[in-house]
């Protein structure tokens, strides 16, 4: 892949080496995405559990001449226990300068110790999504729930969840994007979960995008299924094996977004890993070219092409937009799989953060995320211009360091119950709820707060 990235940097002085590198990184990119679809890449799809749990149970009915019901749930928690492998005491937190939280990088920091761990678990909330309750499914070890995210050079509060959802009274939030936004969304309802539960009010035909409400705070949030953030077709069927390409319009965004958009107070948009997808891409109702479409005559143009219009636009709407709200732009997430990939056996066996340096970000993680900043870059430039509150939330390198938070095989319940030696597909893409992405919430807050 290194070599490819330096080839497509000579592109403007060698046009011909250009195109040999594009073809060269097109095989690749078939081989590894033929087998990458052909297996269970939106993983939440095929999960009987979550979904349809969700449906058959009535809302709790949510008292509210007992607004101290939270106090009751919290107290109600059963703590995980930490097993051997977990941070161990000598890593202490450094002394730093406090009152200077919203001047500071919030994205530059570490992981440390955080002995009183999650404050939710499985058992408080019942909103996670069966694929990502790596507790329930019987993950032996516990160490990867009590670190906590800890920004280099200023003071990071912990998640207040009953002053976030007092600062939300009467607003609503989105949260935009793929199948990371919806385990962004539960990881942020089970912490609010706390102080009162989110009674669901709208799923589409899918369940793909939900929307929830706190009644005692007449708070909304909405989860908002849009994985390319512009119209696509997609043609998988609910095992997420796809039987056709995409076909993404890159100057048309996804409605399913943009009708809402308006009525937003705040809303976390995102996007990613869908773009890496064999796709034919239109423009003004033409087919401008495509990524990995062998036998179709199309011109191979590469994810990063359509990956820069798409953000593009969905920049440029926001910023000419007049919102009041505040609009958080998400980098995408990196994965760990190691010894393979999705599709052929790769696994995450890690059960710490890695030291700094340890873990690098890969090529097509490092690829997207450039392409995010570039277009964030020019977007918020344009947003400002014209008074729009965007702002970036780039997570990406602050879970870098943390290959020991994802499913892995515990994705599945109990996977192996029957057979010690069951080899069984990883997830090493999501994130275990609890778990590292909670402390995205711990950031989201201080920056909503300071805003
Ligand atoms: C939560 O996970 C624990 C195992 O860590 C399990 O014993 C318990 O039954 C689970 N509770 C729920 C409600 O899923
Ligand atoms: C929320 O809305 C209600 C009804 O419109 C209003 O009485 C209340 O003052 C509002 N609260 C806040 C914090 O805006
Ligand atoms: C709830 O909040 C919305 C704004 O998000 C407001 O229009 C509505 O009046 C509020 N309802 C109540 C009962 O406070
Ligand atoms: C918009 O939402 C519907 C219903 O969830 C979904 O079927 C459709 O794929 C979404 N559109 C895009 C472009 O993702
Ligand atoms: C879009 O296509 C229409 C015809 O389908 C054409 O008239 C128009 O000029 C095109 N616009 C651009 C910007 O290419
Ligand atoms: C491929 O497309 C080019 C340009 O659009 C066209 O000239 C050529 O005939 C096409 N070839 C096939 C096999 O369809
Ligand atoms: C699992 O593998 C080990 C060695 O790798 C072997 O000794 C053991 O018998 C296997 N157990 C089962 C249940 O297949």
């Amino acid at each position: 892949m290194n070599l490819i990235l330096r080839l497509w940097s000579l592109n403007k002085h060698n046009h011909w080496l250009f195109k040999l590198a594009v073809a060269i990184l097109s095989m690749c990119l078939a081989f590894r995405l033929f087998f990458y679809q052909s297996t269970r890449f939106e993983p939440n799809l095929d999960d009987p559990f979550a979904d349809k749990t969700e449906v058959s149970k009535p809302p709790l009915p949510v008292d509210i001449r007992k607004p101290h019901i939270a106090v009751d749930i919290a107290v109600d928690i059963p703590k995980p226990t930490l097993s051997a492998d977990g941070p161990q005491p000598e890593e202490v937190e450094a002394p730093k300068n406090e009152h200077n939280a919203g001047k500071c990088d919030l994205f530059v920091g570490d992981w440390i110790p955080n002995p009183s761990g999650p404050i939710y678990t499985n058992a408080s909330c019942p909103l996670i999504d069966g694929h990502q309750n790596c507790m329930r499914n019987g993950r032996p070890d516990s160490g990867y729930l009590f670190w906590r995210w800890n920004p280099r050079d200023c003071e990071l509060p912990p998640f207040d969840a009953r002053r976030f959802i007092e600062l939300m009274r009467n607003k609503s939030l989105a949260l935009i994007g793929d199948s990371i936004s919806r385990n962004h969304v539960q990881s942020l309802l089970c912490m609010l979960s706390t102080v009162e539960q989110a009674v669901e009010v709208y799923h589409d035909e899918e369940y793909k995008s939900k929307r929830w409400h706190f009644p005692s705070y007449n708070f909304t949030v909405s989860n908002i299924w849009s994985p390319f953030l512009v119209e696509a077709a997609i043609f998988e069927d609910s095992d997420g094996v796809s039987t056709a390409e995409v076909q993404l319009q890159l100057d048309k965004l996804d409605k399913n977004w943009t009708n809402l958009y308006q009525d937003l107070d705040y809303a976390i948009i995102s996007t990613g890993k869908w773009f890496l997808k064999a796709a034919i891409y239109h423009k003004n109702d033409t087919v401008v070219g495509c990524h990995i479409c062998p036998g179709k005559n199309f011109t191979e143009k590469g994810f990063v092409f359509a990956y820069e219009k798409a953000l593009h636009y969905a920049m440029d709407f926001i910023a000419t937009s007049n919102h009041k709200g505040l609009i958080f732009f998400r980098t995408s997430t990196p994965d760990h799989f190691e010894y393979g990939e999705w599709h052929n056996g790769g696994t995450c066996p890690k059960t710490r953060p890695a030291k700094e340096g340890e873990m690098q970000l890969k090529d097509l993680s490092r690829i997207l995320r450039d392409t995010e900043l570039a277009e964030f870059e020019r977007g918020s430039a344009k947003a400002a211009e014209n008074g729009v509150n965007l702002k970036l939330l780039d997570f990406t390198n602050l879970l870098v360091s943390r290959p020991d938070g994802h499913p892995g095989p515990y994705r599945h319940f109990y996977p192996f119950a029957e057979d010690k030696n069951a080899t069984v597909q990883n997830d090493c893409l999501h994130w275990c709820l609890p778990g590292p992405i909670d402390y995205w919430n711990d950031v989201i807050m201080e920056m909503v707060v300071n805003s």
